[in-house]
Formats: C-alpha cells, structure tokens, sequence
C-alpha cells in the first residue's frame, strides 16, 4: 500500500518535508509525507488547493524555488536516492525517465520555438539518434495524442493551438523518451469537461501502452477514481489517508476523505459506502 515505503518500488519517497521560510515562519508544505508507486503504477495524489500536492511534486522533480527546500526525507528513484544527485545528474533524469506535466502546458512550451525544434530537442537532449529520426519520433508522438495533420502541426508555434491541444503537445513532449514515471499536476483543470475526459483517457492509454507510472494530481476525487490503482489523500501538508482506490472510495477512513467525498456529485460516487469504520485521529492507515 502507497503509505508503506516499499523499498522495491519504482519510487519511493520517505519522510519528506518540504519548507518554506517566510517572514511570519516557518510553513512545513510538506510534513512527513511518504508513499511509493510500483512500476506501471498509477497514483492518486488528492487535496484542497494548499495541501501540498505541487509541492510534493516540485520536490521529487528538484525544481523548487527558494524560499522552498527539502528539509528533510529521501526521494528513492529506481534505487537512488535523488536528493544526492548532482543538478547535472538530475537534469539527466528529468524529461528522460522522469517527466512533468504541468496545469499550464506554456511551462512545458518554449512560445518563441517551433514544435518540431522543442520535440526534436528534447529527444536530441537524451538520446544519441539522427535529427531525422528524432523528427519522425516527433511526427508519431503527435499523432499519439491524436493530433491530426501532424506533420503539419510540427511546424507551428504553441500559440496556434487550442488549450486542449497544447496539453496534448505537452503530453507527446513527455512521453518521447519513454519515461519510467510521469507526473500530472492537474493538467486537464483548466480545459472543457469533454476535453478532460478525453485527454484523461488518452494518457490511461498512452501509460498502458508504455508501461510508464504515473502520478495524478487533482482536487477532485472523480477523477482519480477510475484511474488510479492507489490514492492518497492530503490535507496541509500531510498525507491524512492512503489505500487501494476501491478501498478510499467506499470505505473512507477519514473525515476529510468523506468531506470530500461529499463534494464530488452524486452521479460519480462509486456506490454506497460500505461501512463507517472508528475514525482515527491522526488519520494514518497502512
Ligand atoms: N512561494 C511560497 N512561499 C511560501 N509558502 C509557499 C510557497 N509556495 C507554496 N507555499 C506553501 O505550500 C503550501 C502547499 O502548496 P501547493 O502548491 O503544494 O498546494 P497544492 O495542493 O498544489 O494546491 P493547488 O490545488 O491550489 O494547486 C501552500 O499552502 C503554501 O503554504
Ligand atoms: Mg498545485
């Protein structure tokens, strides 16, 4: 179960605290917070906005910005431990096995390159292949995430996509190297509910197909519940509840994961709870 460090897994982060120094204190963003996800895992990392769910994800990708810093915790990676890497080493990793998408795809986007010449870089970045070739991966990647025409699309400029088709740019850019792990900041947030379903899907797929874990961060439990094999549920900085995803669903053992719960309509509940187990004060389940 994802609270449960578990050596072998994928990626396994353990105790990690993330803080930022502020002039009225200290704010612990992330307070002892630990999970693992197993290879081709998929990860529900759920909570309110400021509960810490960017800033768990920041932290397994080092790219924080002072004030903030891992204060503690380690960050296990296909057995290393990634805050000992070296920034080189760490930019090695990133774009490579492991990749973020982002709410707003620009902060994957270069707005002043051509799609071709940030897809073909990124693969050019991280693996010794001809720029043909990488060009060809590019054109499939694109068509992947069904973007018709895509030779075309290739060479336009982010801003001649929609906002759904910019995600979906994103997500090929992502994807091109393959990554061991993919992690999903509320990319879908900010798009139309049909265009969020399908892009929701499509990754379901695309991680499938490439054997890629993913993490999936959202507010909203909808959607993690048909997508995640595991979720965890945090509430200021802390991890309150973890657990299988049909087991959070229908027998949440916190008051917050009900709270949340409540919030999500009716029509997506996963049916009725099937018992209201004794709560437990400091919300720590195995
Ligand atoms: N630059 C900063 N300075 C001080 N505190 C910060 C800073 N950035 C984040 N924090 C703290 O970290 C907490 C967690 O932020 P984080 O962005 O991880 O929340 P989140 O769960 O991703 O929320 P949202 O759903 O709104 O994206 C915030 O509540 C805030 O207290
Ligand atoms: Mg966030």
């Amino acid at each position: 179960m994802s609270a449960i460090v578990d050596r072998g897994a994928l990626l396994s982060v353990e105790h990690l605290e993330t803080h930022f120094s502020t002039r009225s204190g200290l704010v612990r963003a992330v307070d002892d917070v630990s999970f693992s996800v197993p290879r081709g895992g998929v990860l529900g990392l759920v909570g309110e906005s400021g509960s810490g769910k960017s800033m768990t994800a920041y932290s397994i990708m080092r790219l924080l910005d002072a004030p903030g810093r891992i204060a503690g915790g380690r960050i296990m990676f296909k057995g290393q431990d990634l805050l000992a890497l070296t920034d080189e080493q760490m930019r090695c990793l990133r774009g490579n096995r492991i990749a973020m998408i982002f709410q707003d795809p620009m902060m994957t986007l270069n707005p002043v390159l051509r799609i071709d010449t940030q897809m073909t870089e990124t693969i050019l970045a991280h693996r010794r292949v001809g720029r043909s070739a990488a060009r060809e991966e590019a054109r499939a990647a694109l068509e992947r995430v069904g973007i018709s025409s895509p030779e075309q699309r290739l060479r336009a400029y982010p801003h001649q996509f929609s906002g759904g088709m910019r995600q979906r740019v994103a997500i090929a850019i992502a994807m091109l190297n393959r990554p061991d792990l993919i992690i999903c900041d509320e990319p879908t947030t900010a798009l139309d509910v049909t265009t969020q379903a399908q892009i929701l899907g499509e990754m379901q797929a695309l991680c499938r197909e490439s054997g890629a874990a993913l993490i999936w961060i959202t507010h909203d439990l909808a959607v993690v519940a048909g997508l995640a094999d595991e979720i965890c549920v945090m509430r200021n900085g802390k991890i309150v509840e973890s657990g299988s995803t049909a087991r959070v669903l229908l027998e949440p053992q916190h008051p917050y994961t009900r709270q949340l719960l409540d919030a999500v309509p009716s029509r997506h509940r996963p049916g009725e709870r099937l018992s209201a187990p004794s709560m437990q004060v400091d919300g720590r389940h195995a």
